[in-house]
């Protein structure tokens, strides 16, 4: 089969036919495995579940029923670290709460090549696929099964990545999302900001970049400012949507310094 055919086939499920197309006949070249693909294609399964991993920033990652697939717009928090700690030489510790498919902090840690990260995630299931990710990226991290609200330790600076879909929203969600993301990643509460009150209690790390979900800066920032914390920098996505908001706790950074 050519890509322009697949394409077409897959014209109907799918934003990017072509792109996906390309990649199915980049790693199958079976007709029968091919056929199979583009029925649960159909069905809805985005095509990194069926294939089992998904690029992201500069690495390959798997992927699976158990994690949320690394997203785009969650490199704008990797580019957010980067323009805040420039120093890629620095021995930095940092931790990724909520770290799912360990997609984030394995990003890092390839840029930050003397850094020590720690990933946690109240998932067994997510840090081992996590762990599988690290080895596979060929980088060094630890992984801890931890509830954020146990979150403690100190480190030089955390990224989180936690779930903000109001409970009421879910059921809206795509069924590409709804169906095969688990609800663990997606659940943020009532009101999506359940997690937000969780890490907003964090005492122990003097700098925080979080991603938010669409129009909830003023809420987070809110949230942020009574926990003891100043908003240090927002990054929009490509859709020119605030997706990124960095905190200082006040209290933990001497004379205004990062580092
Ligand atoms: C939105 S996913 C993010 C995964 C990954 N960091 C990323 O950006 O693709 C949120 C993750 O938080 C984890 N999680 C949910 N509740 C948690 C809790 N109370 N403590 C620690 N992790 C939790 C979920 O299992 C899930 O892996």
């Amino acid at each position: 089969m050519t890509p322009n055919i697949l394409a077409q086939k897959l014209e109907s499920v799918s934003d990017s036919p072509l792109l996906e197309a390309r990649w199915i006949l980049s790693e199958v070249k079976d007709e029968n495995k091919i056929c199979s693909i583009l029925r649960r294609r159909k069905a809805g399964e985005p095509l990194s579940k069926i294939l089992g991993h998904k690029g992201f920033w500069k690495g390959d990652f798997i992927t699976s029923k158990d994690v949320l697939d690394p997203r785009a717009d969650s490199e704008i928090l990797i580019e957010a670290v980067l323009k805040t700690f420039p120093n890629k030489l620095s021995p930095y510790s940092f931790s990724d709460i909520g770290t799912g498919s360990g997609c984030l902090l394995i990003s890092l840690l390839t840029e930050y090549k003397n850094a020590t990260g720690t990933g946690i995630d109240l998932s067994e299931k997510a840090l081992k696929i996590a762990r599988k990710n690290a080895r596979h990226n060929n980088v060094k991290a630890k992984f801890i099964k931890k509830d954020m609200r146990q979150f403690h330790s100190s480190f030089d600076f955390a990224v989180s990545n936690q779930p903000y879909i109001p409970t009421k929203d879910i059921e809206k969600l795509e069924p590409n999302v709804r169906l095969y993301d688990p609800i663990m990643a997606l659940d943020g509460g009532n009101d999506g900001l359940d997690y937000y009150r969780i890490l907003s209690q964090i005492s122990s790390v003097p700098v925080l970049f979080l991603e938010i979900g669409k129009g909830q800066k003023t809420a987070v920032c809110r949230l942020f400012k009574k926990g003891g914390w100043r908003l240090l920098s927002a990054h929009k996505d490509l859709g020119k949507i605030v997706r990124v908001l960095v905190f200082q706790k006040k209290r933990l950074v001497k004379d205004d310094k990062l580092f």
